[in-house]
């Protein structure tokens, strides 16, 4: 059954061939609607007015945050800070958490994979501040390295920041084991979910992290909208960075007393809009709709990476069995412009180039790759046509 007609862009777009999902999802039409209404009937500011719209609209915010908890399985609402998206999420560990804890020679260990925002952060952190930054190789099939992991954890880091699933290869890595190991050893950990949460399913309190982190917009809602999830007992570790309204308690000439997480960390007017039309991605979701349709990602997956296989010259990276979807190759040497350029003109949208991700191309040995990326609404048709419009550029290219 086609999901399509539950999407306005492909409407609008019939004959672009969307397989970009991993950079951002496209809308269900319960989200855009979401949103609409919010403006349209009840845009009122939150947590602030007395009259009952006001209490309404806070409300159904707050209803929100109950439902990001119960859908990554943390024990209270309050576990909830709204950000930007993943990399203010990131950031904002760096800069309440680990600016004040971290000291000069304390450890940080990260993936050679990882996305710039779960990697820059803590190299910058790490040059402020004296600290040592570890990366862990993949082996050769695209996983992770566990015997240097393992390694590195003996000289006690004091943080493992980690990404669930690869953006660029779309390999899923043990996240749950490296969190159980970082904990042993007493490391606080932050776990990267922003292309996982799609995909997997997430129990905070299973996994143990401390921090975990994610955006609505590759997870079928809105841009601009993220969230922070902080383990009870970080909360009185946080340091507020961002100082005004709402996280406060009692402010005078002299001195100011401010409110527990997640007031603290969440100042100024929110993005009210985004976090309804976040609840209504949650909402479909967890839709039996979306739940039955789910398992054909991996249908469309195999059939496609069966196709390219077959393709001569071709080179494909990551972890291939444990993957959530996503198909990143090279063909030789051929410049992934050219071939994303060529694509492009074949109406077919995927993402060509380092996918935020310099460290692991270096790693690669390459300069970029071609990401082919799937989510619930592709079709077997929409492979196909992708791999008819890539042997057209292996021929133009004369690859
Ligand atoms: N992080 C997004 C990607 O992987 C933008 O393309």
């Amino acid at each position: 059954m086609s999901l399509k007609k539950h999407f306005p862009f492909f409407a609008n777009n019939p004959d672009l061939i969307y397989l970009d999902s991993a950079a951002t999802t496209q809308k269900p039409k319960s989200v855009i609607e979401a949103m609409s209404v919010f403006y349209s009937c009840n845009n009122v500011n939150v947590h602030r007015g007395s009259y009952q719209a006001a209490k309404n609209t806070t409300a159904q915010y707050e209803q929100a945050r109950s439902a990001v908890a119960n859908f990554i399985g943390a024990g209270s609402p309050s576990n909830i800070v709204w950000t930007k998206g993943t990399t203010d999420s990131i950031n904002l560990v760096a800069q309440s958490w680990a600016m004040h804890h971290l000291m000069p020679g304390d450890g940080i260990v990260v993936l050679a994979s990882e996305h710039h925002a779960n990697f820059v952060p803590w190299q910058q952190l790490a040059m402020q501040k004296q600290l040592k930054l570890h990366i862990i190789e993949l082996t050769s099939t695209g996983q992770i390295d566990l015997c240097q992991y393992q390694e590195v954890l003996l000289t006690k880091p004091k943080l493992v920041a980690v990404q669930h699933v690869s953006n660029a290869l779309g390999s899923i890595y043990p996240v749950a084991k490296m969190v159980e190991l970082a904990n042993e050893v007493g490391a606080t950990t932050l776990v990267d979910g922003a292309q996982a949460v799609a995909h997997l399913p997430i129990d905070v309190s299973v996994l143990n992290c401390d921090f975990y982190a994610f955006s609505g917009h590759k997870l079928y809602g809105p841009t601009g909208i993220g969230v922070l999830y902080i383990a009870e007992r970080k909360k009185a570790e946080m340091h507020p960075v961002q100082f005004g309204g709402e996280m406060i308690t009692q402010v005078s000439r002299d001195k100011t007393s401010f409110r527990p997480i997640p007031a603290l960390l969440e100042t100024g007017t929110p993005n009210i809009a985004g976090v309804i039309g976040l609840k209504a991605a949650l909402d479909f979701v967890n839709s039996e709709l979306y739940q039955t349709q789910h398992s054909h990602i991996d249908d469309l997956y195999k059939a496609l990476l069966n196709q390219l296989k077959s393709i001569d010259n071709i080179t494909l990276y990551g972890d291939l069995t444990a993957n959530v979807g996503v198909v990143s190759f090279t063909l030789n040497d051929e410049s992934v412009a050219d071939v994303g350029m060529l694509l492009d003109q074949q109406q077919i949208a995927v993402r060509c180039g380092h996918h935020c991700a310099m460290p692991l191309m270096q790693a690669l040995g390459t300069d970029g790759t071609i990401r082919v990326s799937l989510a619930v609404y592709n079709e077997l048709n929409d492979v196909n046509q992708f791999v008819k419009a890539l042997k057209n550029t292996i021929e133009l290219l004369d690859i």
